[in-house]
């Protein structure tokens, strides 16, 4: 996608393969910045402290981290020891544990002084299947959101969002966006409402910026709004993203997103979450009891950080001092209040069944 025009993905290798680029995404919208990634130290870290955030951009730059350890020492020792630092970053994605294993299946079949090079080619393939999957789930999510166009009589459709499942998450389209971005393509109106997404404010801060970017008209409401919007006939429908969806289709997606399923149930506003497949773990059920919730820390909900009007970024307290806080990053959705999932191979119902004959090759049998 485009920043001031200028065609970006989220994250590539120096041609010289001794660094990675990243955009440096706490710092938008207010500034344009990149960072390098030179070690693993330098991944682990822009991950941690989600100068990358997003399930697939995540998986990817845990595999362009384990390449730049390989450039370093490409010893077993190091592979295991680079694996478990990256994978001790963030929790909830599966798409950083998925994408690690895939590295180490291809490392650990080449020589030592080979997997350089692997590790770098494959993290290259891994970037480039995430651009094919969110384009893909684009597709797939045209249809409904031209089906809903058609329903309404030509009129726009208004879809409502929640964080930031846009294409600064993924490598490149978003996953979420992708059907938005393609329908705004295809020459359909539509209109999108970007919830804030505290306390982070992914919504606010990068949803708005790429879709700003790219023209799509939309509005930033506040998380507690969508309720009250969906009853007044506001949005026509949901599309989220997920950090990791369950075998019988629970979906684990950013704060708030179980309260906006819940309220679109109520007021039967369709609830759909693009899900690429590696954000799929197939090794578990119940999303509520068994997927992992990354705790963050509490300085995230006491503090908020802005522009000042002379351009400076500035953090400031919004609690007493003396208030604890508490700071749950994801929450789950039920299964049964996901009206489909918006794969890269169509829209998925959220079951077990539909799941297991879609993704075939992925079914695992618990012990
Ligand atoms: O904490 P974040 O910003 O990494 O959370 C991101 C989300 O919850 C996204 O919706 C999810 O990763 C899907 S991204 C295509």
């Amino acid at each position: 996608m485009r920043i001031d025009g200028k065609p970006f993905t989220s994250i590539w290798p120096h041609t010289d393969l001794k660094a990675v680029e990243i955009i440096d995404q706490t710092k938008l919208p207010h500034q344009f910045a990149t960072l390098t990634l030179v070690d693993v130290a330098d991944a682990a870290r822009a991950i941690k402290d989600m100068h990358v955030r997003g399930a697939p951009l995540i998986g990817v730059t845990a595999a362009y981290g384990l390449a730049l350890a390989m450039r370093a020492d490409p010893s077993d020792g190091n592979l295991e020891a680079a694996a478990q630092t990256l994978l001790a970053t963030r929790p909830t994605a599966v798409n950083l544990a998925w994408a690690l294993k895939d590295m180490r299946q291809h490392l650990l079949a080449v020589k030592p002084q080979d997997r350089a090079a692997k590790a770098f080619a494959r993290a290259a393939e891994l970037a480039a299947d995430d651009i094919a999957l969110c384009a893909s789930i684009g597709d797939h999510g045209l249809a409904l959101i031209g089906d809903a166009q058609a329903k309404k009589g030509g009129k726009p459709v208004n879809i409502l969002t929640h964080c930031n499942a846009g294409w600064l998450a993924t490598v490149d389209w978003g996953t979420a966006t992708a059907p938005i971005y393609k329908a705004h393509d295809a020459g359909i109106a539509v209109h999108v409402f970007v919830d804030e997404t505290r306390p982070r404010n992914q919504g606010a801060s990068l949803t708005a910026f790429e879709l700003g970017q790219h023209g799509v008209p939309h509005t930033v409401i506040v998380d507690n709004a969508g309720g009250h919007v969906m009853q007044h006939g506001g949005v026509d429908l949901v599309i989220v993203g997920t950090d990791r969806t369950t075998a019988s289709g629970d979906v684990c997606n950013k704060i708030g997103t179980y309260l906006k399923a819940l309220a679109a149930k109520d007021n039967g506003v369709p609830f759909y979450v693009a899900a690429p497949s590696p954000s799929i773990d197939f090794s578990l059920d119940d999303g509520v009891a068994e997927i992992p919730i990354e705790t963050r820390g509490s300085e995230e909900v006491t503090h908020m950080s802005g522009a000042t009007a002379d351009g400076r970024i500035e953090t400031v307290r919004i609690t007493p001092p003396s208030s604890p806080a508490l700071n749950y990053a994801f929450d789950v959705t039920p299964a049964r209040l996901v009206t489909g999932l918006i794969t890269e191979r169509g829209v998925v119902a959220a079951t077990k069944e539909a799941l297991a004959k879609a993704f075939p090759e992925r079914v695992t049998v618990r012990r």
